[in-house]
């Protein structure tokens, strides 16, 4: 089959992840267990993730003068993702993201340094290659008037973009409309509803009130989606012995698209995500545990 095209336009960040556990309270002091540093961010992620699945990918995305900006560039060269479009900006650091993994889960701090770089007219600057993708895939650790941008020029380009809404904002419905498919978790969902925190419906009641196409991540118990049809539906997850779930997210986003852009239906893609989301959590660190093509196929053929 011939590999899709895929291009990722996101953040790059260095992962810097403590472990401990139990959570300090505010004021507090305490010891963690261990501390390791990996490549990460949401948009260098689901490239890992795109490129590991079967997809030719192209990242597009700003990192610092500094030795992180190195590392970030050698990771995804190794995977095979073209970096020739990521700029490198003179006096900023690359982003840094500071997170903590406690009890199966994680909460996460991203200062964006060189990521708030990567502006409208870099995207523009890019329409040709862009013209050459099967789907482009976003996420929102970069300038909103950048996101805004890329759907506008994908539209315009007929290229369907997968926007993953993390972190999640409220979105203008115009700027929704021009989305192939959003991809928020439980969270980012009632955000992008203005729910904020009122949790008093099921996430089908959510997904129903949300006018399109929507997959929602919901960690181990998989993903609901909105179908072609308007069905709402229920992939469950998998279970496994997860380790760290930092990227389970992108590796479920990278997976939507590759095999969305393979041409399958969306039952399909979802439930080889939640696979492939499934098999990620099980290492630590969020690129390290992205699998490959053959071994989500393995596992869905293996796993119940
Ligand atoms: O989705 C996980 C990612 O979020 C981490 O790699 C971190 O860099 C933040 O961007």
């Amino acid at each position: 089959m011939k590999k899709p095209k895929i291009t990722v336009i996101g953040s790059m960040n260095i992962d810097m992840v403590t472990e401990t556990d139990i959570m300090p309270n505010q004021g507090e002091t305490i010891f963690g267990s261990v501390f390791s540093s990996f490549t990460g961010g949401k948009g260098a992620n689901q490239a890992v993730a795109c490129a590991r699945l079967g997809a030719q990918v192209t990242m597009i995305g700003c990192v610092g003068e500094d030795h992180f900006a190195k590392q970030l560039l050698a990771a995804l060269d190794k995977e095979g993702v073209v970096t020739s479009y990521v700029k490198t900006v003179p006096y900023q650091s690359t982003g840094i993201a500071t997170i903590t993994v406690c009890d199966n889960d994680n909460r996460i701090i991203v200062i964006p340094g060189a990521n708030h770089c990567l502006l409208p007219e870099d995207i523009l600057s890019l329409k040709e290659m862009i013209a050459n993708s099967d789907m482009v895939l976003l996420q929102q650790e970069i300038p909103f008037a950048t996101v805004q941008a890329a759907i506008k020029l994908a539209n315009e380009l007929d290229i369907p973009v997968i926007l993953n809404p993390a972190p999640a904002v409220k979105l203008p419905r115009e700027l929704l409309d021009q989305v192939y498919i959003m991809t928020p978790n439980e969270y980012e969902l009632a955000i992008l509803l203005g729910l904020g925190d009122k949790q008093d419906q099921t996430f089908e009641q959510l997904i129903e009130q949300y006018p399109q196409r929507i997959v929602m991540t919901n960690g181990s118990k998989g993903a609901f989606y909105k179908n072609l049809d308007g069905e709402i539906k229920h992939e469950p997850g998998k279970k496994v012995e997860a380790v760290d779930t930092t990227g389970a997210g992108d590796t479920f986003n990278g997976a939507l698209a590759v095999k969305l852009s393979e041409g399958s239906a969306l039952d399909e893609a979802v439930k080889f995500a939640v696979a492939a989301s499934a098999l990620s959590v099980t290492k630590l660190g969020a690129q390290s545990g992205m699998p490959l093509r053959a071994d989500v196929e393995r596992f869905m053929e293996t796993k119940v």
